[in-house]
């Protein structure tokens, strides 16, 4: 299968067959409305901290639970949806378990949402086996097996999602290695150069089964723990398993979107993105690197082997920058000297290439054991990874957004120009004014703040106006563009 994407005379993305699969359509209108409403509660939390909203303790852990759990979660939809749409250009995906993905996702995120709101689950989206049993009272015991139940009918949509798309890959390339371009990097001349949708899609699905899998593993435990609390299994392991999954996940995210930055932004430019070995290094030096890094979230764990932590820390600091480096550079090279367009799509997929790196900067400071030691617990953490998921892996989602639901007879609005800037500079103060009151010392993860570090709060409120005004935008852009999307068929 070959792809249809070509490049218009005036260097605009266009694409020979514009039918977009209803269920692609879905997953993104999802993703859409999902995202304005968690950053909303994300918004709400600043606000709250910044005293400016009354908020009792425990409707802000709540809060923060849903917002935390469900960004993981709505991030995972997105990047599906773009990982399908682009992967079925060149091999044959199961539809059927592209709409049971959705609607595991969707029974899963009503348990999910019933555990926190009704049940008033408040453990936060790490849930660290053995503590959404032990509440001290604040929920009962079966509203943490609801939460864990809907995360696991959720995890379980997404195993099949992977190896769906696995199945798919080995029946098009032979095999998952030669879609990762192994035969080319060992000097083959005759085998086949996989795209760079293939190469990306191959490897998160090689990790996120992985992860998947053992996160399962400890969500069943915990279950089981839970109805019978005789039996137990070691925190620790069960600690490791988590992160194990949560770390590869959330990284997968971005592994996922970033496809819309190779299949997009070359149309806009007029020049081809094709695998090269670098690339193809960069992305197997990146899937063993994604795996071995987690035990960074465990730093602080002093039971933990030496050795393992130290293999965290090396493993961060080149986890992610292969795959980074490739891309970023093919990105600039791309770009530079092209005569490209700018419109809110190319701009946000643009700005993503910066968000990614610029955010990976303070997590590879964070993933130094010493400097761990100090800063984990600071509002640090909350600021590396606000920086690449906001501004790199949500920039990518709402670049797709622009381009899919582009209308070619209608020029750019004033407003989306302005969303786009209020995006990109609310965006860029929120994340640097959590870093900085991280650097300051205000703890993560507390309801309420000391006067000191209300100013922060404050003006972190400020930029995250801006940034949700202008994801009303681009939301609300698609999704008025959703009923011709779906009349394309
Ligand atoms: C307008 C946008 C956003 C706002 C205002 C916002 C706000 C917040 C706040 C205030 C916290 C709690 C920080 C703390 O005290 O520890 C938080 C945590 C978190 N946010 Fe966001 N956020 C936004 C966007 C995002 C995005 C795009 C993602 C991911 C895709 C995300 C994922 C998370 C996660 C995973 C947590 C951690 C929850 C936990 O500690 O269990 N947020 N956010």
């Amino acid at each position: 299968m070959s792809s249809s994407y070509t490049v218009s005379a005036s260097g605009a993305a266009s694409d020979i067959n514009p039918r977009v699969n209803p269920g692609v359509v879905s997953y993104t209108a999802a993703s859409a409305v999902v995202l304005l409403l968690l950053m909303l509660l994300g918004l709400a939390l600043r606000l709250a901290q910044a005293e400016w909203l009354p908020m009792p303790p425990d409707l802000f852990y709540e809060t923060m639970t849903a917002h935390g759990a469900g960004m993981v979660g709505i991030a995972g939809l997105a990047g599906a949806g773009i990982m399908w749409h682009f992967l079925s250009r060149h091999v044959r995906l199961s539809r059927g378990i592209l709409v049971a993905n959705l609607v595991l996702f969707l029974a899963g995120v009503a348990m999910i949402l019933g555990a926190i709101f009704l049940g008033g689950f408040g453990g936060a989206w790490t849930f660290l086996y053995p503590l959404p049993a032990t509440s001290g009272g604040v929920w009962e015991p079966e509203a943490a097996a609801l939460y864990l139940g809907g995360l696991l009918v959720v995890g379980v949509g997404f195993l099949l999602f992977y190896l769906d798309a696995g199945r798919a890959i080995i029946a098009e390339y032979g095999g998952l290695g030669a879609a990762l371009g192994w035969p080319i990097l060992i000097g083959s001349r005759r085998a086949r150069l996989p795209e760079p949708t293939v190469v990306a899609s191959t490897m998160v699905t090689l990790v996120n089964t992985l992860g998947l899998v053992s996160g399962a593993a400890v969500l069943a435990v915990s279950l089981i723990n839970i109805a019978a609390p005789s039996f137990a299994v070691d925190p620790l392991l069960a600690k490791n398993m988590t992160y194990f999954f949560g770390h590869v996940f959330i990284n997968a995210t971005i592994y996922m979107t970033v496809i819309a930055v190779y299949e997009i932004l070359p149309g806009y430019t007029g020049r081809e993105w094709k695998a090269s070995k670098p690339f193809l290094w960069g992305w197997t030096a990146s899937t063993v690197m994604v795996l071995i890094a987690y035990p960074h979230h465990l730093l602080m764990d002093f039971v933990m082997p030496k050795w393992v932590l130290i293999v965290g820390q090396v493993a961060s600091y080149t986890a992610g920058l292969p795959v980074l480096v490739v891309t970023a550079y093919g990105a600039l090279t791309l770009v530079y000297r092209s005569g490209i367009r700018w419109d809110a799509a190319s701009s946000l997929l643009f700005l993503s290439m910066f968000g990614w790196a610029a955010g990976i900067l303070p997590a590879i400071i964070d993933a130094t054991i010493v400097v761990n030691l100090v800063m984990h617990n600071t509002m640090w953490v909350p600021g590396h990874f606000h920086f690449y998921l906001l501004l790199g892996m949500a920039a990518m989602v709402f670049g797709f957004m622009y381009y899919l639901g582009r209308d070619r007879e209608r020029e750019e609005s004033t407003l989306d120009r302005l969303a786009v800037w209020a995006f990109t500079l609310g965006g860029i103060g929120f994340a640097l004014v959590f870093l900085y009151s991280g650097k300051a010392g205000t703890p993560r993860r507390w309801a309420v703040h000391l006067p000191e570090w209300v100013a922060y709060d404050r003006l972190g409120s400020v930029f995250a106006m801006a940034v949700v005004a202008a994801v009303l935008v681009f939301a609300l852009r698609f999704l008025i563009r959703v009923p011709r999307l779906l009349a394309m068929r």
